[in-house]
């Protein structure tokens, strides 16, 4: 797929891989709704940045685990781009207060991880005739386990790889699904990790530091471009999921 002039939503764009993916996706000459859900500044910065390597980008501000908001965000999109091509369900958080019986923090981490992208992804395909979705997952999800502080995330993400599947098989051959799993990736996710915090975090990966969310952008941009693969979950771990029998 040659990305030049295609309309793409991509979602928690504000910050970390979604920012990254955001500019990238313009620098392949793409048109992006940004959407975000507080930092307008943050938000505005990645438009303008966006702005210098292409045309027709817009900020679409909205809670993606809120239905409603989710609707008018895709009309909002309609009336500017009339169609989309891509859509990457990108945004997610991570719950403080996760453990394995925090029912709370299991109904947060639900909505915001994982039927965000549901919502997301059946409010845009109205709009898409033909394309490509990425969702973006975690390694965490990808080993079918993850570790018990992180439990909820660790489920979701499951669950988002299980939609993909399916979702993939729902929708080719028009639209190819497929998702990353990620490692550590230094986001705002983990605090705006310095260069020393950084060191720390990524020794559990075998490249021994953390991920740039640029390298999971790469990821996203290959699997958009790739016309071949379908429910396909792309590991990007830095060697993380293979430490476990280490
Ligand atoms: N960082 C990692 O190590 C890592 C590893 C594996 C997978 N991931 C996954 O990668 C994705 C992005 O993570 P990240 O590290 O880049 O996160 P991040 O730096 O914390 O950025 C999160 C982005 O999502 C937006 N967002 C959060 N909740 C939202 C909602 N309900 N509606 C709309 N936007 C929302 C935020 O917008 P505002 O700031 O405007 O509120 C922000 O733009 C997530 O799905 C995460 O689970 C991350």
């Amino acid at each position: 797929m040659n990305l030049k002039d295609k309309k793409i939503l991509i979602t928690g764009a504000s910050k970390g891989i979604g920012r990254a993916t955001a500019i990238a996706l313009a620098k392949e000459g793409c048109s992006v709704a940004i959407n975000f859900k507080s930092d307008t500044k943050a938000a505005q910065e990645v438009l303008d940045e966006c702005n210098r390597y292409s045309k027709g980008n817009i900020l679409v501000r909205a809670d993606v685990s809120n239905d409603k908001e989710v609707s008018e965000m895709c009309q909002e999109v309609k009336q500017e781009f009339s169609h989309l091509d891509i859509l990457v369900n990108n945004a997610g958080i991570f719950d403080e207060n996760d453990n394995s019986i925090n029912v709370e923090a299991f109904e947060n981490v639900f909505r915001n991880n994982f039927l965000s992208a549901v919502m997301v992804t059946k409010h845009s395909l109205p709009l898409m005739q033909e394309g490509k979705i990425v969702n973006v997952s975690s390694i965490h999800g990808r080993l079918g386990y993850g570790r018990p502080s992180a439990a909820a995330y660790s489920a979701f993400k499951a669950a988002l790889e299980n939609y993909t599947k399916n979702l993939a098989k729902d929708l080719a051959p028009k639209i190819l699904v497929n998702a990353v799993a990620p490692g550590r990736v230094a986001t705002p996710m983990w605090g705006n990790p310095d260069i020393k915090e950084q060191e720390e975090l990524g020794q559990v990966h075998l490249i021994r530091r953390m991920i740039q969310p640029e390298e999971i952008a790469d990821a996203i941009i290959f699997l958009i471009k790739n016309d071949a693969m379908c429910g396909e979950v792309l590991t990007i771990d830095g060697g993380m999921g293979l430490v476990t029998l280490g």
